[in-house]
């Protein structure tokens, strides 16, 4: 005993790698606390250990690049007290775990006995019980049909119709504890089959129905490096699991403590799991958050919204934030003359209460729907290729939201007197549609032909005050660009006064003005020594107003009097994005969601700038303030292509005038003139670390003053912390932390210290918009103020925790 014991203590320590050699237990071998056999492979190791600060025992597998990921426990709810338990096979083909007492913890529950059992640690994870004679590859148990936290490939996720026997993953209850947690992740069979995140007995989340190429929850995955799902349905069995496109990559989906799912791949690079996809997005991924009949759309206002044909059930609660009671049919059903009405970019209902066939036609399935008069609903079943099959719902319909893009189509019942009141079109959907068509056909035709007319009298208008007021030489004639003569603009702006000042930018002050028409426009009036001419600065804001993307404001025209210059834009009801994210109580309007969806359209429309529109413009000015919000909170740059226009129409890699805003200017910038899309890439991580974190990166103290928001979130970062950056105004939602952490990552990649390690745009609009692996950021560039030259006038001199947020042009003495 003695012997065997030093022998095991001896094997632990001195030859590891011999005893790694095993990958089997037969019952002439078996394992005790202490030793662990090694997939033949080198991937997996099964042995004893203690999770966190547990003293208790377990038998577990683990990766053996990262020893505290384990993957698969046996005895979870019986931890042996100490280090005397032993795993054996018995001769019946049990495997079995034993105490010191040879009582037995956990058994296999074989149900067949192997004249020669043998059992293996494979190299996909799965502990399997073979017959070691003869070439029966059928495994006799595995543990991949008994799934703990994690999935891993070739692992399944589903049921089992011939055995009953069911396959789901149950989180761990803490990280100390591998006992069941609350937290479930399994396919409901019930109808259609569906993944559902449960907790306890109430389902939190819904993944969907299989659609043929995705969840209907998670609307269409990217194609990615790492792995490919896969779905089973027959008549034997129902799965959903994943494999990997190149096995020596590791990834695994957990279901975490929390309830969290999250998939995580292994980075050789840093050594480190990162996070790759996480299901919680927002709130309409609360199960059924709007009730039945509701449909949520996380960027609408409300959120939920009841579907066509429906009204709220009790209107009191429908007007506070309690949503779940859902809607009622405004007009009952009256069977067979009801019609459909249809709906696309949506997640499907539950489909619990569904009845599939996977060879009818649309059409079939939609007779089929009208001749059942309790059949709620109808669509496609696979939406892979030309679409084909058929899903009919009955009883409710409930868990629907918005998923733009990515959602499918849905028709839904609705009785005949209510269609004509939403739409007055034809006896069926296909008629609807076809009105539908022609009727917006119309409204184009309509919108276009109003466009001529205010166009043409647009331009007499134009041509009267271009004989007016603008007798320029080399005046272009068909010019696309209304000009606006002097008065015309002092006029709507009350003669530039004060009151309708709305602000000071870095070229000049903004004023608010309202045209004759009643048009409210915002004037920019640019300060005088650009020394550009007349006409090159004209050319220029010609070739600028062609610059159209939604996530620019819109140039409406402009003046040239003089020394005047001015630019008349769209105005912006909801100002610029600093008012709501510095201001206390304003920023609680931005929930998270708004916020990504900002981040996202400043990405959006930057990497037009940089890259599809025509001229490559460099921004360099790029900062909240400069970041407009139209009424439905879209974010809009304003001020491109100024930097080009007024002066700074280098382009090449320096130039003596600075252009920027202390707080946002890349080190290269700020300290030598260099500048590149680089530059604003710098700008538009520091505005991601302001929107996440509702501080301003110049003018925000913190304890330790050498620290501003970049050194902060960097801190944070490498601390493991970043989590402490989130802006209070939002961080109760505490369920998209994944979300968050990947918006402060992309963040801190774009104000890495060195212009080649910062992405670009379009990687940045990639980042943020899949799954894709995130590279490790390196320390940001925020020791800028040390790297700007000494020469500078004292007018720039930086103050520590100013909160002077204007733009400054530096004339660089050199
Ligand atoms: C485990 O505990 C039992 C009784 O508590 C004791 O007899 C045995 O020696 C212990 N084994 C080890 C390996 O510590
Ligand atoms: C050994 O296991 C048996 C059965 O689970 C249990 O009753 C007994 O207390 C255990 N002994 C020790 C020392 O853990
Ligand atoms: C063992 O398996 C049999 C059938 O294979 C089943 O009826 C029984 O409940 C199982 N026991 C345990 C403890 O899983
Ligand atoms: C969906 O349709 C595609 C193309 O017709 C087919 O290849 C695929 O197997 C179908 N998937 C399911 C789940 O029926
Ligand atoms: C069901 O699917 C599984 C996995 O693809 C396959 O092995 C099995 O033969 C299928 N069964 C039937 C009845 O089609
Ligand atoms: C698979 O991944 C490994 C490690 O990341 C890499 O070295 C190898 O080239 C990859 N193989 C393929 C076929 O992509
Ligand atoms: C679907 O809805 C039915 C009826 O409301 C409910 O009983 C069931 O639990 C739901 N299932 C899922 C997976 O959402
Ligand atoms: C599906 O529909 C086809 C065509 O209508 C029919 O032949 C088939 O029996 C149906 N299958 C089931 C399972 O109802
Ligand atoms: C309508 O469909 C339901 C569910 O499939 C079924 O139980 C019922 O018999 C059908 N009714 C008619 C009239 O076909």
């Amino acid at each position: 005993m003695l012997v065997f014991k030093s022998l095991s203590v001896f094997c632990l320590f001195s030859f590891l790698r011999l005893c790694a050699s095993f990958d089997t237990i037969t019952p002439s071998h078996s394992i005790r606390d202490g030793e662990t056999i090694v997939s033949a492979g080198g991937t997996f190791e099964l042995g004893f250990f203690s999770p966190g600060n547990s003293k208790g025992r377990y038998l577990g597998i683990w990766y053996r690049i990262s020893t505290e990921v384990v993957v698969w426990v046996a005895n979870r709810e019986a931890p042996i007290g100490n280090h005397s338990g032993v795993l054996k096979v018995t001769d019946e083909g049990e495997i079995v775990l034993l105490n010191n007492t040879n009582s037995i913890v956990w058994s296999s529950n074989t149900s067949r006995a192997p004249a020669s059992p043998v059992v293996q640690l494979l190299d996909s994870g799965n502990l399997v019980l073979k017959d070691g004679t003869g070439n029966n590859l059928n495994f006799l148990w595995q543990s991949f049909d008994y799934p703990c936290d994690t999935l891993l490939p070739g692992m399944k996720l589903g049921k089992n119709f011939v055995t009953g026997l069911e396959w789901f993953l149950t989180s761990w209850k803490s990280t100390d504890d591998p006992a069941k947690g609350e937290c479930s992740i399994r396919i409901d069979t019930h109808g259609l089959p569906q993944l559902v995140v449960m907790k306890a007995d109430i389902i939190k989340a819904r993944a969907g129905s299989w659609n043929g190429l995705s969840f209907t929850g998670y609307g269409r995955s990217m194609p990615n490096p790492i792995f490919e799902y896969q779905f089973v349905l027959n008549e034997t069995q129902v799965y959903f699991g994943f494999t990997l496109v190149n096995s020596s990559v590791f990834s695994r989906l957990l279901a975490n403590p929390s309830g969290v799912v999250e998939r995580l791949t292994w980075m050789d690079r840093t050594h480190s799991w990162e996070i790759y996809f996480t299901a919680q997005r927002d709130q309409c991924e609360n199960y059924a958050y709007c009730g039945a009949y509701g449909i949520c759309n996380a960027n609408g206002s409300p959120v939920c919204a009841c579907l066509e044909g429906f009204v709220s059930k009790s209107p009191k609660d429908w007007n506070s934030v309690e949503w779940s009671d859902g809607c009622v049919r405004r007009t009952p059903l009256e069977c067979n003359r009801d019609r459909f009405l249809k709906y696309t970019n949506v997640k499907l209902p539950n489909t619990s209460s569904s009845w599939f066939n996977t060879t009818m036609s649309l059409e079939e399935c939609e007779g089929m729907c009208l001749k059942n008069c309790s059949c709620l609903a109808y669509t496609t079943l696979n939406i892979s290729g030309k679409g084909s099959g058929c899903l009919l719902w009955f009883r409710i319909l409930i868990d629907m939201r918005v998923l733009s893009p990515g959602g499918q189509d849905i028709y839904i019942r609705l009785a005949n007197s209510e269609l004509d009141n939403i739409g007055k079109h034809g006896p069926s959907s296909k008629i609807k549609q076809a009105g539908i068509i022609v009727g917006s056909a119309l409204l184009v035709m309509g919108i276009l032909i109003l466009g001529l007319i205010l166009y043409l009298w647009k331009k007499k208008l134009c041509l009267k005050v271009r004989k007016k007021d603008c007798n320029h030489e080399g005046w272009n004639e068909d010019m696309e660009l209304p000009v606006f003569d002097f008065m015309t603009i002092a006029n709507a702006t009350c003669n530039f006064s004060s009151k309708n000042k709305l602000g000071e930018g870095g070229f000049g002050p903004v004023y608010k003005g309202t045209l004759q028409e009643g048009q409210v426009v915002a004037v920019k009036r640019l300060s005088t020594n650009s020394g550009q001419g007349l006409n090159e600065f004209k050319n220029e804001v010609l070739l600028i107003a062609k610059l159209q993307h939604r996530n620019l404001v819109k140039l409406l025209g402009y003046c040239i009097q003089e020394n005047e210059k001015m630019l008349i834009y769209e105005y912006m009801p909801n100002k610029s994005l600093d008012s709501f994210i510095f201001d206390h109580t304003r920023s609680k309007l931005l929930d998270w969601q708004n916020r990504i969806d900002i981040v996202g359209g400043i990405a959006r429309g930057l990497l037009y700038l940089h890259q599809d529109s025509r001229l490559r413009i460099i921004h360099r000015d790029l900062k909240a303030s400069n970041i407009l919000l139209d009424d439905s909170m879209n974010p809009k740059i304003s001020d491109f292509g100024l930097a080009r226009t007024f002066g700074g129409d280098q382009t090449d890699a320096e130039t003596k005038r600075i252009v920027g805003t202390h707080g946002y200017m890349s080190p290269e910038y700020a300290g030598y003139g260099q500048f590149s899309v680089k530059s604003d890439v710098f700008s538009f991580g520091v505005l991601v670390l302001e929107i996440v974190s509702g501080k301003k990166n110049r003018g925000f103290c913190h304890l330790d003053d050498s620290l501003n928001l970049l050194g902060l979130a960097w801190r944070l970062w490498t601390e493991d912390r970043a989590m402490e950056l989130i802006d209070e105004s939002i961080s109760d939602m505490c369920t998209l932390s994944n979300q968050v952490l990947r918006c402060i990552h992309v963040g801190l990649l774009c104000v890495q210290q060195r212009p080649e390690d910062r992405p670009d745009m379009s990687f940045v609009v990639l980042m943020l918009s899949s799954e894709i692996l995130l590279p490790k950021p390196r320390q940001p560039g925020f020791y800028m103020e040390k790297a700007l030259p000494e020469a500078d006038s004292s007018s720039t001199k930086l103050e520590p925790c100013s909160t002077n947020e204007i733009t400054v042009t530096l004339l660089e003495g050199r």
